[in-house]
């Protein structure tokens, strides 16, 4: 329960960066026991304020109190000294050292100078089982998957006895039941009068866990309100202002004529047997299950990610995706799920990494203006938020992010497959529609696409067609249009149709 003890206290928050002005006098007030949600559009300033509250930035202005007294953190380290933990969007886990590594970074129990490996290892093992995650300890970050390593991540704040907890969106890398387990942590916590401070762009989310949340837009507070009196729809006009207006799907003849893609099997064995999917140009396919179902796995196998057997026709002729090189060539894209780690080039410009698919050679051998030429209309459709195309892609927001590797294979044009895995983690409402828009554009070309979401709700407005993965087959097949959401809920769910 939350009482209305304050535990955090920031007022008149500015932050500028060169070009862009990411906080311009934000107030944030969280109270102790209490999961504050942190909304707002794709650069809103969201993670600006967070990586402020934890010591990585310094403000230009602005105060801070913490539990009533003067708080500045000068470092990372300081912050969660004085009890601050930041678990962040693009976690910040050490890929080369092992789960207990991470987990005790700079803090390992130690006697003398030896560090006490086995009561390390104990200690990060009861922080694991608190959230429900039972790799080992011995486990170097490298080899975990992305949902596994946001479990360390947020294992490591609980080590560290923090009396604040910062969740910048966890749910745009964990699955339904993982994010379950991390609900049932964040209620622990706060029963034992910690507070939480949530970031999720996703609506549902923020009614289930929060008590109040704090809307920021443009780097101010555009309001806060109390969830058990506010209502989803409240919270997104005020973070998207009054005047924008957010899209529906528009109505678009069914694609017809032969296949694109055609896919008798991709079989990669213990883990994906799928059979018998087919994409018109001009469609969208979309792929629904839960996670672990195996979209990942088919979609990677048709680009040539992961070794399996694939027998497909790409416009009637055999598809041999050998390897990414090999599918790129044959005219498929893929957006993947984990951005950071297989989409940009974080230290790179937003065009140059816009550009990439498109000229085929090493960025750092394009001239700079080609760059900015060739992708201006891609990065406008998709409304990037950036102070220029300049700009360090590492710099931007996490959404948008997000929308630059989409730029990349419109920019990059000649595509006849797109696969999209989850291309909407991290969108806000707005951006979502702007993607969609995009790829029914796309479409529009003669694109066939195949996309792989989560959010079931965006798959039935989106996709022409539905295909629900269960346990590494594709069990069912729905049309949207005439099958409603529930059906496929069901199927999802279940494996079996109602
Ligand atoms: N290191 C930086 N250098 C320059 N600009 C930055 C830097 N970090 C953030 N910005 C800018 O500050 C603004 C706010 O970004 P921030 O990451 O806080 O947004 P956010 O609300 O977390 O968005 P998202 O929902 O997409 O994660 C953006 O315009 C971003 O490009
Ligand atoms: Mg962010």
């Amino acid at each position: 329960m939350s009482d209305t003890t304050e535990r955090l206290h920031m007022s008149g928050i500015v932050k500028r960066f060169p070009g862009t002005v990411a906080l311009d006098g934000v107030d944030l007030s969280v109270r102790a026991g209490e999961v504050h949600c942190l909304l707002g559009e794709n650069g809103a300033g969201k993670s600006t304020l967070m990586k402020i509250l934890a010591g990585s930035y310094q403000p230009d202005e602005g105060t801070i109190l913490l539990d009533g007294e003067p708080y500045r953190p000068a470092t990372p380290h300081a912050g969660l000294a004085a009890g601050i933990a930041v678990i962040y969007q693009e976690l910040d886990l050490l890929p080369d050292l092992t789960v207990a590594q991470n987990l005790l970074l700079g803090r390992a129990p130690r006697l003398g100078p030896f560090v006490r490996r086995a009561r390390r290892a104990g200690l990060a093992r009861e922080a694991l089982d608190r959230v429900g995650a039972n790799f080992p300890v011995t486990t170097p970050v490298r080899e975990l998957p992305i949902a596994a390593r946001q479990l360390t991540a947020i294992a490591k704040a609980l080590t560290a006895d923090a009396r604040v907890i910062v969740m910048d969106e966890p749910s745009a890398t964990l699955g339904e039941s993982e994010l379950a387990r991390v609900f049932e942590v964040i209620r622990s916590l706060t029963a034992e009068g910690r507070s939480v401070i949530f970031i999720s762009h996703r609506m549902e989310e923020v009614m289930e866990i929060g008590h109040r949340a704090t809307v920021l837009r443009d780097g101010r507070t555009a309001g806060v309100f109390d969830l058990s009196s506010t209502g989803p729809g409240e919270l997104v006009a005020a973070m998207i202002g009054e005047a924008k207006e957010l899209v529906r799907p528009t109505a678009h003849p069914a694609p017809e004529g032969e296949p694109r893609l055609s896919v008798e099997r991709v079989h990669v064995p213990g883990l994906l047997d799928v059979r018998g999917i087919e994409v018109r140009p001009g469609e969208i396919v979309g792929l629904a299950g839960l996670g672990g179902a195996g979209r990942t796995t088919l979609l990677r196998a048709l680009f040539g990610d992961i070794k399996a057997q694939v027998t497909a026709r790409l416009d009637g002729v055999p598809l041999r995706p050998g390897s990414p090189a090999a599918a790129v060539r044959a005219g498929l894209a893929l957006v993947p799920e984990s951005r950071k780690e297989q989409g940009l080039m974080l230290g790179l410009s937003v065009s140059r990494n816009a550009a990439i698919a498109a000229l085929g050679r090493p960025p750092w051998l394009m001239p700079g203006r080609t760059g900015r030429r060739i992708t201006a209309d891609a990065l406008t459709a998709l409304g990037v938020k950036s102070a220029g195309p300049g700009q360090l892609v590492g710099q931007l927001s996490g959404g948008n992010q997000q929308k630059v590797v989409l730029a990349k294979w419109i920019t990059r044009g000649r595509i006849r497959v797109l696969l999209l895995d989850e291309p909407t983690r991290g969108l806000d409402v707005g951006a979502k529609a702007d993607l969609y828009r995009q790829v029914r554009h796309l479409a529009g070309q003669g694109v066939a696409v195949l996309l792989a979401s989560s959010e079931l709700n965006e798959l039935t407005a989106n996709a022409d067609r539905i295909q629900v993965l269960y346990e590494g087959r594709n069990v069912a097949g729905f049309d949207p249009r005439v099958s409603p959401e529930s059906v496929i809920a069901h199927t999802v769910i279940t494996g079996a149709t109602p």
